[in-house]
């Protein structure tokens, strides 16, 4: 039996479960989020609950429990809950959960009305005939979700959230507290405000909601939408069985500078892939219908050009031309518009003189009028409020005037949109069409989804043991199984079960494998890649030897003692998740010293040496190239990680993972991609000219480039060939070739096309991707692949944001990498006609 316990401060009331399990979990009754602390310490006299909020993930609060009569002295503080000193005594009353659980089936109504367009655009009619202009803001204002959070500025009354939402204020909700919260708020909604239309509950799902997936960069470089589509719809499974309506992803940042710690959330640097990713990414959520109770609205972001931050920190500014912007920045969105995806959030970042929220030339101009997006345009977390931090607004009324005028219809977590609106109204400044364009958009979604006929209906308990459990799992195994990607390999790996292996390092025994941007409460029971190894049937030795970033005393030299008596030593390194992700950017991109020390002490054993990497971005990996003799970049791989790379280890599966991000060999090349202009001055390697585009003191070339990965098989092209050299504007060529497996063992290899168009009205890239081919093959096995290709791959968008190509030359490559050596060029002509 659980035994719960509350204790009130001036926030309110705690409750504090204690399972039989040892688990403790913690509800913070009014202000409605329920969590696991951190850490649960137990001594002689009671126990020690450590909690952090997340914005200040250093700030430990302690709570002290001492047992006493039938319940316990509290004393410490709790994050978000604050100071406490009393008793915390034997709580009779029920959790939201369970209320939750006694009421749902009554609210219920199974409702489900398939409206055609028409209707839904009738039903809209109707609805906002009846709305004043405040409940029409409060449709375009998104709540925190924390009922601390309170609605109002300066001038306004402070109400709470729930207030504001009995008020009809709020249209939605960033839902980070789980479904009896969720219900709360629902029916408060519903039964509450005077129209009863009900709350849109909004979240980061972005690699998945209790089932993790591998990070997105990771992912990407599977090159297999289709799994990742399969990944989606599991995510979308379970998030929308908890509640949830919306997920904030798929994040298009085409990212190209690994400082940046939002790397790990992208799909790398190739617009191509990462239209790819996006359409699999907003049809899986998405699926056949937004009605269906397991589908998410997608929310692609963020609009735009966020990843270009300079020197890679969060944030910052950018500067992208027009013609970057066109083909690189704006594909992956064309893509996912033209999947139906529901919303977008715009970025933080300023381009071209504009913070995105206010950027009316971009959002409304280009997003609405020349990518035809006529979906719900969010702001991200504060950015309104920010616009006047930029400078760019005296006030936050302006802030609010510039946000809706750029056409944004939803402000997320804070205020403005409620102070300001209507008082710009009445000043002319901002025209209540545009407050009642946006406000049809939200509501053409609620109908969508179904939920203005049945609000509860995405809140399914019944489900609940659907939510993490093995297909999901299984299908988290094999994207991740696709995702790693090995980059170097004298023959060490596969390993032989016979060796003795001594496994070292920081990431060895560790469960942070899931990665940033995710909540999962399964991550705690990861499995490890220790033990993993050791079900697998290792002989494994382990020690950790230093930590992430800081030196172990004596580590070093006990990793050596364990490490002597080895076959092999498997070295596991990397990055804690907190080292990636939003607010996490890095100046050096190596391996921490720490982790650098003991590599060079275990280097110079002189045995055969496999570094297993586990982190989030792109790092720079000189020393392992030159020291090691296997390198295998896991990433991190979410929640069969552990499984997962024991398998590629010991070669139950065979890498197939291709880099979806160049991996630089100096930090001073970043910004590096394969896909850059070819300059006046272009260098190949070995010319003495020295006014050539190069560094004095190192080289052009990046260590590992995109498109790269090895596997334990080995593959040939062959037979490379187009039906035709000479293509008309309105025609189509196929480019052929045959790939035989020539190794000995089953693998899958990605076929590459790039396109360089060599003269044009504007300075082409030296290669671009248009077409990937991921291909399975038993030993020995020989298949065609073929790529038709015609104007619509090749061109590019012009400054009328329409597609062009001029008549003239285009190499066609076609490999295995986007290293020239490992492509084959075509030359083709395109001739009018
Ligand atoms: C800020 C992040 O930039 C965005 O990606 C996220 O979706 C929101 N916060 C909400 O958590």
């Amino acid at each position: 039996m659980n035994r719960r316990y509350s204790v009130t401060n001036k926030s309110g009331t705690l409750m504090i479960e204690m399972a039989d399990s040892e688990k403790v979990t913690v509800e913070i009754i009014e202000l409605g989020m329920g969590d696991t602390p951190l850490e649960v310490v137990r001594h002689e006299e009671g126990l020690i609950l450590k909690s952090s909020f997340f914005m200040f993930p250093d700030v430990i609060h302690e709570l002290h429990l001492t047992p006493e009569e039938d319940g316990y002295i509290a004393k410490g503080s709790y994050a978000m809950f604050g100071e406490i000193d009393g008793m915390a005594k034997p709580f009779k009353g029920r959790t939201k959960y369970e209320v939750m659980l006694d009421e749902l089936p009554s609210k219920k109504t199974g409702i489900s009305i398939g409206r055609s367009e028409k209707e839904i655009q009738e039903a809209i009619d109707s609805l906002m005939a009846k709305m004043t202009l405040e409940e029409k803001i409060g449709q375009m204002s998104q709540g925190t979700g924390r009922n601390v959070a309170a609605i109002g500025s300066e001038k306004d009354e402070v109400i709470s959230e729930s207030e504001a939402i009995a008020k009809g204020m709020l249209g939605s909700v960033i839902a980070m507290t789980g479904p009896g919260v969720i219900y709360e708020q629902q029916k408060l909604a519903v039964e509450k405000s005077r129209l009863g239309i009900p709350l849109f509950f909004c979240q980061d799902v972005i690699h998945g909601y209790e089932t993790i997936f591998p990070i997105p960069l990771a992912w990407s470089c599977s090159f297999n939408p289709d799994l990742l589509k399969k990944s989606m719809a599991v995510a979308a499974k379970e998030a929308s069985s908890q509640g949830l309506v919306m997920g904030f992803s798929p994040m298009l940042d085409i990212a190209r500078d690994p400082r940046w710690g939002r790397v790990s959330e992208s799909n790398g640097e190739d617009p191509y892939l990462c239209s790819m990713m996006s359409k699999a990414h907003v049809e899986g959520f998405q699926g056949e219908s937004l009605g269906a109770d397991d589908t998410l609205l997608a929310c692609m972001k963020h609009f735009v050009g966020y990843s270009a931050a300079e020197g890679g920190r969060d944030y910052n500014t950018t500067e992208i031309s027009e013609t970057t912007l066109n083909n690189v920045y704006l594909r992956p969105f064309q893509a996912g518009i033209e999947s139906g995806a529901a919303s977008i959030m715009n970025a933080f970042n300023v381009l071209d003189g504009m913070p995105l929220v206010g950027n009316k030339k971009l959002c409304n101009d280009h997003l609405r009028d020349k990518m035809a997006f006529d979906g719900i345009l969010l702001s991200d977390f504060g950015s309104v409020d920010e616009l006047v931090v930029h400078g760019v607004a005296r006030n936050n009324k302006e802030a609010a005037e510039l946000a809706l005028n750029a056409s944004l219809d939803v402000e997320m977590g804070v205020r403005n949109y409620h102070s300001h609106l209507k008082e710009l109204i009445d000043e002319g400044k901002v025209a209540e069409t545009m407050i009642d364009t946006a406000v049809r958009r939200v509501l053409y979604y609620k109908y969508k989804s179904g939920l203005m006929d049945d609000p509860f209906k995405y809140l399914q308990p019944e489900k609940n043991l659907m939510v993490g459990c093995e297909d999901h799992m299984k299908a988290s195994y094999d994207l991740a199984m696709e995702s790693a990607v090995l980059l170097k390999n004298n023959g060490t790996l596969p390993l032989n079960k016979e060796l003795k292996v001594a496994l070292i390092g920081p990431k060895g025994d560790s469960t942070d494998l899931y990665g940033p941007w995710q909540f999962s409460k399964l991550e705690a029971g990861a499995t490890t890649i220790k033990e993993a190894l050791i079900n697998k049937g290792f002989k494994v030795d382990y020690a950790i030897g230093s930590e992430i970033e800081a030196v172990i005393e004596g580590g070093i030299e006990s990793a050596v003692e364990i490490a002597k008596d080895a076959d092999v030593i498997l070295l596991a390194l990397g990055e804690t998740k907190g080292m990636s992700g939003e607010a996490a950017s890095k100046m050096d991109i190596h391996l921490p010293q720490a982790q650098m020390k003991m590599a060079e002490a275990m280097a110079k054993l002189g045995k055969p040496m496999v570094t297993l990497l586990v982190n989030g971005r792109p790092l720079v990996l000189d020393w392992f190239e030159n020291n090691v003799d296997s390198i295998l970049e896991t990433w991190f791989l979410g929640a069969r990680a552990g499984e997962a790379i024991a398998d590629l280890l010991d070669g139950t599966a065979n890498p197939s993972g291709k880099l979806s991000m160049t991996f630089p060999k100096h930090a001073g090349q970043i910004p590096i991609y394969y896909n850059h202009l070819r300059t006046g001055r272009p260098y190949v390697e070995g010319d003495r000219n020295k006014f050539l585009s190069k560094y004095i003191d190192g080289p052009n070339a990046p260590l590992y480039y995109f498109g790269y990965g090895l596997s334990y098989t080995d593959f040939e092209l062959s037979d490379v060939k187009m039906d035709k050299d000479i293509m008309p504007m309105d025609g189509k060529v196929c480019v052929s070739a045959k790939l035989k497996n020539t190794g000995l063992m089953a693998g899958s290899e990605v076929i590459q096309l790039y396109c360089w168009d060599t003269v044009a009205r504007i300075a082409r890239p030296v290669k671009e991707l248009i077409g990937f081919k991921k291909i399975h093959l038993e030993p020995g096995q020989e298949v065609s692949v073929s790529f038709d290709v015609t104007v619509d791959n090749l061109s590019y968008i012009n400054s009328n944001y329409e597609k062009a190509l001029e008549p003239g030359e285009v190499i066609l490559y076609i490999g295995t990498s986007a290293c020239d050596k490992d492509l084959i060029p075509l030359t083709l002509e395109v001739v009018e006609g």
